[in-house]
């Protein structure tokens, strides 16, 4: 009998999630299912207990119930403690639910593993104060990083996340016209802004010499802040399929034990035949 997991959210047709998990257990030869919950916004913990109940092993969890999978998790690990949202649910031994977030895992190994980026030294510009924001705050911090300066349009987000982050590292808030004469080698899109095809209104030159972009939004076209990044001379312009990827991978360990290539899976979503 297959180990059950699923993705819960909603809206949740969209999701690549069931797709990645199975070609992570196909190629890893992991018995298990994943499939997909369109949640229920007002019973989202009495729909988890359901799945756990029927057998479910472990979730990941979508917009827009991350944080109420922070609230129903009996106990946390310390990066889904600081994000305030748990993306990656695990049923324990003793029948107890740990929350974990793996989405700053996700974007930091998709730079640094998969595209090169060296984050030693260098000043990271991380734009929005959201969800996605909280979530790869520590794991951003913790990579070796010389300055972190978080930029929000609502600049008291900005600066309650950076409050939040000065345990682990060097970081600090602006509004978005307090980045002016500042440059960065990496800025990073975390902001909704592309939903619309929006960009934040940042100034037109404050990504450095060879810097790079980064957007966690992903599409099959260029995203608006990938083609920002590449009017604005990036070295490169990344969106955020990788993360998607290393994030469902870090999942994948927790339940598993097991750390699947990603590799092949971005090309294959990449390119779909
Ligand atoms: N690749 C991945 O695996 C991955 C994982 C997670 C999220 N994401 C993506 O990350 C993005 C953000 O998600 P989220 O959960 O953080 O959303 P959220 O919690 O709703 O936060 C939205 C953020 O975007 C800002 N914003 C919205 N519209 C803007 C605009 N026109 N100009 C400037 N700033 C704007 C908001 O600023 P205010 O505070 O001023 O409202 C806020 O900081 C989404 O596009 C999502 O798809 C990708």
């Amino acid at each position: 009998m297959p180990d059950h997991y699923a993705v819960i959210g909603n809206p949740i047709a969209h999701s690549k999630s069931p797709l990645i998990h199975a070609a992570f257990a196909r190629a890893t030869g992991q018995d298990l299912d994943y499939g997909r919950i369109l949640g229920d916004p007002d019973d989202f913990a009495g729909e988890v207990r359901r799945f756990l109940a029927s057998g479910g092993r472990g979730l990941n969890v979508t917009v827009p119930f991350k944080e109420a999978a922070w609230a129903l998790a009996d106990e946390r690990s310390q990066r889904a403690e600081i994000a305030g949202a748990v993306n990656t649910l695990i049923r324990l031994e003793d029948g107890r639910l740990r929350g974990d977030n793996t989405d700053g895992v996700g974007l930091v190994r998709d730079l640094a593993e998969n595209h090169g980026f060296r984050f030693r030294g260098m000043h990271v510009l991380l734009l929005g104060a959201g969800g996605a924001a909280r979530g790869v705050l520590v794991p951003l911090l913790e990579s070796g990083l010389d300055r972190l300066v978080i930029a929000n349009r609502t600049p008291g987000k900005a600066r309650q996340l950076a409050d939040l982050g000065t345990l682990f590292g060097p970081v600090q808030a602006r509004a978005f016209d307090g980045l002016e004469g500042e440059r960065f080698d990496l800025i990073i899109n975390a902001t909704s802004a592309g939903l619309s095809d929006a960009v934040p209104a940042i100034p037109e030159d404050c990504l450095a010499p060879g810097g790079w972009t980064y957007d966690m939004l992903y599409a099959d076209t260029p995203t608006a802040f990938r083609r920002w990044g590449q009017r604005h001379g990036a070295a490169r312009s990344l969106d955020g399929l990788g993360m998607l990827i290393e994030q469902a991978a870090e999942s994948f360990w927790l339940w598993r034990g097991v750390r699947p290539d990603t590799a092949a899976v971005i090309a294959m979503l990449r390119h779909p035949e």
